[in-house]
């Protein structure tokens, strides 16, 4: 979906000194190595290390390798196939030191296979799972040849109207740090230098997702203590588990952009957090800092970028064009470039690359006769996850799960949609492989099946924005509309929806309303559709609402409408069948929203761990001269942690096992939690604390632990949380990170809204 361009092919650089070759040094030693290359490189082979390009299906392959084999390019992303990688890395090894190509890939939630959004994976709530899907991502990339991802991209996001919601894991700042940990640990395996590993580039460094307004690449301004509290802490969690890269951020922050922000990248990142891995710079982000208004000109930016110590730049020219300049003029020092190809010889080091330029290359003999086989994927494990990813969120009258004898009609634009079901950032992931909702209730069914389509609606009716969708899209439409009238088109849906005993619309968002560029004023289900909706709950027909969607969608008519509704993001490979199993009860929902569903766009921000304030509005009183929409009920539609499941589930008897905290002490947080009703599940134990009392304000409750738990029918449990000083602390006026002594609140429930309190004090 990204448009490719030659952008940053083509640098011719001044030709310096040959050095001479010393003595090697041994591989064993990995610095003592890379200081002895070094020496041996002249000063355009060591800015030629620090250009990373995209290669598109247009561009001409020889004149890559000779740039290659003339050590003028570093590494390459979206080439992805061994066959494809091999001639580069053989010029590479025509180049006079023999240094290894990288090859990067934006693998996102999954490589072949395609496994749920991160917003989705983020609902599974389910560690286990999450890095499965990671670990099958990496062995997949590997296999192909990749060294390296952008990923995990850990951005915080706490304004659906950003379209790059879809591919975090949501706003609450423990839950995606602990993804964050889990998905870098899947990445990189037992090291980044496995040949079935890859190396995890967390990003986009730093706070992407709190763009103003939700308008992606805009600027983001926020204070200290916001940013280490709350919007920091998923990048640290990644690095503190070794990712050994960072991709920076487009946006500015508070006033500077992150690609020029020494404080970012040197004082908060290098020198505070001690990473020391790659950083790469986003897609022509340098030159866009002549854009943000910092750099006069080319040289400028090249010269802005270096300093703030961005080791390569993806896909412009201007490291290659002007640092020879900039050093010349003594504007910038020897230093500045040898600290980025540092990083960049080490990273391919860590990747395993100097012993064997072919780790994950391998020979061509053994080269996958098919990149597509269906041998390759790994559907089991792609349907198992998908389907823990899956969020109910209605169920009036035990609507769901259907029952395989019902006749049911099935409508709605998402029903046979294959490139949607794989969200975006979908990686090598194929149409053509990934199961519709269509295709996985016809296999539930078999033979028996009855199953009524009618498409009922496009996606949307509104021509701007369906010329929008497919832009990008250069050989065929992404969003194919059927060509029928409106009218025509529900008229028929009507019809299905009459002939059956239930109804299931899958309806929401293409894959494209949720992606990079894709911010929204409004969000709600297309008009078109919701007119669908009505039409169909208007013939009396039980309604099954399967949501797709990146992004939490204000469904508050729609909440009203249907019977049931499940939410199932963009479920990926297998998401028809994952959502087949939850429709017909073969898998019993337990996911839960890493994201709060806000009533409407105007609510907006909506997260549940926000700040307490003087006049808070108190459900069930008047409203008046207290913090709220007047209009409106306050509150959100569906809450953070929420989630439904076929059986029910009781928490008893919450215990804390004292009322006060040392210092170094422990606390125990118990709860009795009892599956009530008659059908095996899991659910989510969320355990949540709230600083009464301190120095600064303290948000209104935080999650700080959860534990996924199986019960069997009528079987209990009881689940236990440690609680020490380490959960309580915070960073201060003076971002000392710190407990202050004092009462706590200790909540919990199986959502951030339904809980139950005890309140212990901090000595
Ligand atoms: C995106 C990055 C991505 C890069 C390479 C950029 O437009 O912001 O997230 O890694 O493209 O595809």
């Amino acid at each position: 979906m990204k448009k490719l361009c030659l952008l940053g092919l083509f640098v011719s650089l001044a030709s310096h000194t040959v050095l001479a070759a010393t003595t090697p040094a041994p591989i064993e030693n990995k610095d003592a190595f890379i200081s002895n290359l070094m020496k041996q490189m002249t000063l355009d082979e060591k800015i030629g290390q620090l250009r990373l390009i995209s290669i598109g299906p247009e561009m001409p392959r020889e004149m890559i390798r000779k740039e290659i084999a003339a050590g003028n390019i570093g590494g390459t992303f979206n080439s992805i196939t061994r066959s494809e990688n091999r001639p580069m890395q053989d010029a590479a090894m025509r180049s006079r030191l023999k240094i290894p190509m990288f090859f990067a890939y934006d693998v996102i939630h999954g490589h072949r296979t395609i496994f749920p959004i991160p917003l989705a994976l983020a609902s599974s709530w389910d560690m286990d799972a999450i890095g499965r899907s990671g670990r099958i991502a990496a062995q997949e990339a590997a296999a192909d040849s990749l060294d390296i991802t952008f990923a995990p991209m850990v951005d915080i996001s706490r304004d659906p109207r950003w379209g790059r919601t879809s591919e975090g894991f949501g706003e609450d700042t423990y839950l995606v740090s602990r993804i964050a940990g889990v998905m870098v640990k899947a990445f990189q395996g037992t090291g980044a230098n496995a040949a079935d590993s890859i190396m995890a580039s967390v990003k986009h460094f730093a706070l992407y997702g709190a763009v103003e307004g939700g308008r992606d690449y805009n600027v983001v301004d926020m204070s200290p203590v916001k940013m280490y509290q709350d919007y920091l802490p998923p990048y640290r969690a990644a690095i503190d588990a070794g990712a050994g890269g960072v991709m920076v951020a487009l946006n500015s922050i508070n006033g500077v952009p992150a690609t020029a922000n020494t404080w970012l990248m040197n004082d908060l990142l290098r020198k505070e957090w001690g990473f020391k891995g790659l950083a790469v710079s986003d897609h022509g982000a340098i030159f866009e800092l002549i854009k943000h208004g910092v750099a006069r000109d080319g040289r400028e930016a090249a010269k802005l970028a270096i300093k703030a110590g961005i080791d390569m730049s993806m896909n412009d020219t201007l490291y290659g064009k002007e640092l020879p300049g900039l050093l010349k003029a003594g504007e910038i020092e020897q230093k500045d470039i040898d600290n980025a190809v540092r990083e960049v010889l080490a990273a391919k080091y860590d990747m395993g690359l100097f012993k064997d330029p072919y780790l994950r290359i391998g020979k061509a003999e053994d080269d996958p006769a098919d990149t597509y086989a269906e041998s390759r994927l790994h559907r089991a494990e792609a349907r198992d996850v998908a389907r823990r990813s899956l969020v109910l969120l209605k169920n009036q009258g035990d609507t769901l799960p259907l029952k395989k004898t019902a006749k049911i009609a099935l409508v709605g634009p998402l029903a046979k949609a294959p490139i949607d079901m794989m969200g975006s950032w979908a990686a090598a992931g194929r149409p053509a492989q990934s199961v519709t909702l269509f295709d996985g209730m016809t296999h539930a069914l078999g033979a028996q099946s009855t199953l009524i389509y009618a498409r009922g609606a496009n996606i949307t009716d509104d021509k701007k924005i369906l010329d929008y969708l497919n832009f990008l899209n250069f050989d065929a439409p992404e969003v194919v509309d059927d060509p029928r009238p409106a009218n025509v088109l529900i008229d028929e849906a009507v019809k299905a929806a009459k002939d059956a005993d239930v109804v299931v619309a899958a309806v929401g968002e293409s894959r494209g309303m949720s992606h990079e560029s894709s911010s929204r004023t409004d969000l709600n289900i297309p008009g078109n559709q919701r007119e669908l909706i009505r039409a169909l709950k208007a013939t009396g027909k039980p309604l099954v609402l399967v949501l797709m969607n990146g992004r939490p969608l204000s469904i508050l008519e729609e909440k009203e409408q249907a019977d049931a509704i499940l939410e199932t993001w963009f479920s990926g490979t297998e998401g028809g069948n994952a959502i087949a199993d939850v429709l017909f009860g073969d898998y019993n929902p337990s996911g839960k929203l890493p994201i709060t569903v806000p009533r409407s766009v105007g609510q907006i921000p909506t997260y549940y761990n926000h700040l307490s304030i003087g006049r808070p509005f108190t459900p069930g009183k008047p409203g008046n001269y207290t913090s709220q929409y007047f209009e409106d009920t306050t509150g959100p539609l569906f809450p953070f942690g929420y989630g439904l499941s076929y059986t029910q589930f009781s928490l008893t008897d919450m215990a804390l096992s004292s009322t006060t905290l040392n210092k170094t002490g422990k606390l125990d947080a118990s709860v009795v939690v009892k599956n009530t009703g008659k059908r095996d599940g899991e659910t989510v134990v969320q355990l949540y604390i709230q600083d009464v009392t301190g120095s600064m304000i303290r948000p209104v409750k935080e999650l700080k632990n959860f534990q996924k738990v199986l019960l069997k029918a009528g079987e209990q449990k009881v689940v236990h949380f440690t609680i020490t000083e380490d959960d309580l602390k915070f960073y201060n006026a003076q971002l000392k990170y710190a407990a202050e002594p004092g009462k706590f609140n200790v909540e919990i429930g199986l959502d951030s809204q339904d809980v139950t309190q005890q309140s212990f004090e901090l000595l």
